[in-house]
């Protein structure tokens, strides 16, 4: 590692949360600095020391809100050579009956943050957005050109008004600050020490933590959400990658804008591959070798039948391809599941 590599302070906020944690180990095994700015809204401290504990040494982190402008001159006393932005609230169903708090802590804070990047003089920025900008796909598999659909849900909206905002921003900062809009498909499973991992606060929303729970014993059996969906089994289809690989794409956008300074793009992240609840439910059986307890239940309100990502611009552009197997995933999951709830 040379020794610019360990001066390269990347701001991950968020970085205590499921996908963050994730990428700021993934970004100290490519040579830069992650500075983990979370209020732990919505994670715990101690995954703090599982980041820690994986990467055998400290990180700097920060308990504040990313939106709080005098809390975060701490972070921006040295330089910061680029911004991960997580931070954000992301239960779709709450966002329904608290549109406020989405649209404050998803948009504000997002808007508060980039200006603040600006005036530190930041030059790359990565933003979490999401599949759902797309909505009911015209067409399968989905790229990035098509057409961005009106959000089924004000959580779907910040994404879509966080990408209209950078954009703007985007142009604003002539060429001075350079942004990648990542829109992750299904993340699933976690690492594979065990050591950090998803962390869903009362009954999960979405279908891999559920799963385990229910194999856990915590929850009395899945529900499948429909199974008179026109596809194949008649269950939906998703696009699950591993939260291992998402983390790599991370380092991968970072590195792609450091190369391309002041470019902005946005890039589908996920395996290419659809997967069906039934077929789900097969691969985490074939990966662990416990029956899944399930039953088939009405249609969930709100979900689309099918999605899965054309993600060849970021295999063309990033050098990025997820690598790990839906099994994998479902076994690191378990492996998470186990050590939460032995
Ligand atoms: P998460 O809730 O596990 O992590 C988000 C973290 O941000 C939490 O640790 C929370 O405490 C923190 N946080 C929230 N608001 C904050 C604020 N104002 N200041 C400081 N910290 C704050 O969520 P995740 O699954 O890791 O998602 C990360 C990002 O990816 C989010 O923007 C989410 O919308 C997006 N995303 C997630 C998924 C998914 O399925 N998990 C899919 C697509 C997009
Ligand atoms: C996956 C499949 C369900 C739970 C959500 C957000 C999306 C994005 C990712 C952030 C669906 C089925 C689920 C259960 C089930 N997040 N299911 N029983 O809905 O694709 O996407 O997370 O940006 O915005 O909407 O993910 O995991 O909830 O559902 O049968 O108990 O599993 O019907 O087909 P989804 P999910």
């Amino acid at each position: 590692m040379s020794q610019d590599d360990t001066t390269k302070r990347i701001l991950v906020t968020g970085g205590a949360g499921f996908i963050g944690s994730h990428t700021a180990v993934a970004l100290t095994e490519a040579g830069y600095t992650p500075v983990i700015v979370d209020d732990l809204r919505n994670s715990r401290p101690d995954v703090l020391a599982g980041i820690e504990r994986i990467l055998g040494k400290s990180v700097e982190f920060h308990a504040v809100d990313c939106s709080d402008e005098a809390a975060m001159k701490v972070v921006f006393d040295r330089p910061v050579l680029g911004a991960i932005h997580f931070a954000a609230d992301k239960a779709v169903g709450e966002s329904v009956t608290s549109p406020e708090k989405y649209f404050s802590n998803n948009i504000g804070a997002t808007s508060k943050l980039t200006h603040m990047l600006r005036m530190a003089g930041v030059q790359h920025l990565v933003f979490s957005s999401s599949c759902t900008v797309y909505g009911e796909a015209v067409a399968l598999p989905v790229g990035e050109s098509a057409p961005i659909q009106p959000a089924a849900s004000p959580y779907g909206f910040t994404k879509q008004a966080c990408e209209t905002l950078l954009g703007y921003s985007h142009a604003a900062a002539e060429g001075q600050l350079g942004i990648a809009l990542l829109r992750y498909f299904n993340p699933i499973g976690a690492h594979p020490s065990a050591e950090i991992g998803e962390l869903p606060i009362g009954t999960p929303a979405n279908l891999v933590p559920f799963l385990t729970q229910s194999v856990a014993g915590l929850r009395p059996e899945l529900t499948v959400f429909g199974s008179d969906y026109p596809t194949a089994d008649g269950t939906c289809v998703r696009d699950y990658l591993h939260v291992c690989d998402l983390a790599e794409a991370h380092v991968a956008a970072l590195q792609w804008l450091e190369q391309n300074n002041g470019a902005m793009e946005a890039f589908n992240l996920g395996t290419g591959t659809g997967s069906s609840v039934k077929e789900v439910i097969s691969a985490f059986e074939a990966a662990t070798g416990r029956p899944v307890p399930h039953r088939f239940g009405a249609r969930r309100s709100g979900d689309v039948t099918a999605i899965y990502a054309d993600a060849s611009k970021a295999a063309n552009l990033l050098g990025w391809k997820t690598k790990r197997s839906l099994e994998q995933s479902l076994g690191d999951a378990w492996r998470w599941q186990e050590k939460l709830a032995p």
